[in-house]
């Protein structure tokens, strides 16, 4: 008896917006491969019988979105060090019935730094990172793992940037929202991970003007592709990188362990997810 094709998907709510069935249904194409990737509709409070129904039904894996991040965490059997690090698990990997949780959005946020902008280096300066979310948790995480020197950390709710940086630990300043303008200057990279700039949302204003003419600017947001943080870092001359390659990124570590290639990141694939 031959083994079945492998399926995976991605678990959230809502998910029917979700680009992750364009994303690996591309790479499925794209390479040949045998099995499916679809998209799982799942309740708050009901991710514990998800992820029984995900062993019961033989899958493979799965990614998971919100709001379901940090309880996938919990309830994997083992996790990476970095998932723990971070507090929150996007991607599942059911090996010999053990569930394991890894979170591969530092990855994806990294890896679209180096293909988008080449020779970036974490190292090359003081990182200004906006927003004090679960996706900062990630992208903080990975760029002091990358060695930044420093992190410029500034929410609105100073709070939440203060615990982000007790959480986290190494060589995070946190600042006021009030104070943002002023941690432009001198640094070498400027991160917006919250969610003004969104389609529908605020846009982020932030004079860019003081910044390296060096200065690498990057968005977590995604729609649209040029938002207003990355159109005044444009105008100010400085190299910009969007967010739809992290949401490319974060995908490859699942894609191979569930389909077995790793798989790559191009123009056609960006298509096939912009167009989805
Ligand atoms: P995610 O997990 O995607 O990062 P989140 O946890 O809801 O989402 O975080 C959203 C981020 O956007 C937060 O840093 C939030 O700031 P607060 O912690 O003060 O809520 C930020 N954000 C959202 N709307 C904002 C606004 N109008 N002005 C400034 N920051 C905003």
């Amino acid at each position: 008896m031959s083994a079945p094709p492998p399926v995976a998907g991605v678990i959230g709510w809502p998910i029917g917006h979700s680009r992750s069935p364009a994303l690996h249904g591309h790479w499925l194409r794209r390479y040949g491969l045998p099995g499916w990737y679809v998209p799982l509709a799942v309740a708050p409070g009901a991710l514990p019988q998800a992820l029984a129904g995900l062993r019961a039904l033989g899958f493979s894996g799965a990614n998971v979105t919100l709001p379901h991040k940090e309880e996938a965490l919990a309830l994997a059997d083992v996790a990476t060090p970095r998932a723990r690090r971070i507090g929150a698990a996007n991607t599942l990997v059911l090996r010999d019935g053990a569930l394991e949780a890894d979170n591969t959005d530092g990855f994806g946020f990294l890896e679209n730094l180096r293909a988008g902008a080449s020779g970036w280096r974490a190292d090359a300066g003081p990182a200004l990172v906006l927003g004090a979310g679960g996706a900062a948790r990630a992208v903080v995480a990975a760029l002091i793992d990358a060695g930044a020197p420093s992190v410029r950390l500034v929410n609105r709710t100073r709070a939440r940037a203060d615990a982000l940086a007790d959480a986290l630990g190494g060589p995070v300043e946190t600042l006021d929202w009030a104070q943002a303008a002023a941690a432009v200057d001198g640094a070498a990279l400027l991160v917006n991970t919250t969610s003004l700039g969104m389609q529908g949302q605020p846009p982020l204003e932030l004079s860019l003007a003081a910044a390296a003419p060096h200065a690498l600017a990057t968005d977590i947001v995604y729609a649209p592709l040029v938002t207003p943080f990355l159109a005044e870092a444009a105008a100010c001359g400085l190299r910009t990188v969007d967010g739809l390659g992290m949401l490319l990124h974060q995908a490859r570590p699942g894609f191979e362990a569930w389909f077995g290639r790793a798989p790559e990141v191009d123009a056609a694939l960006r298509q096939a997810v912009l167009s989805a």
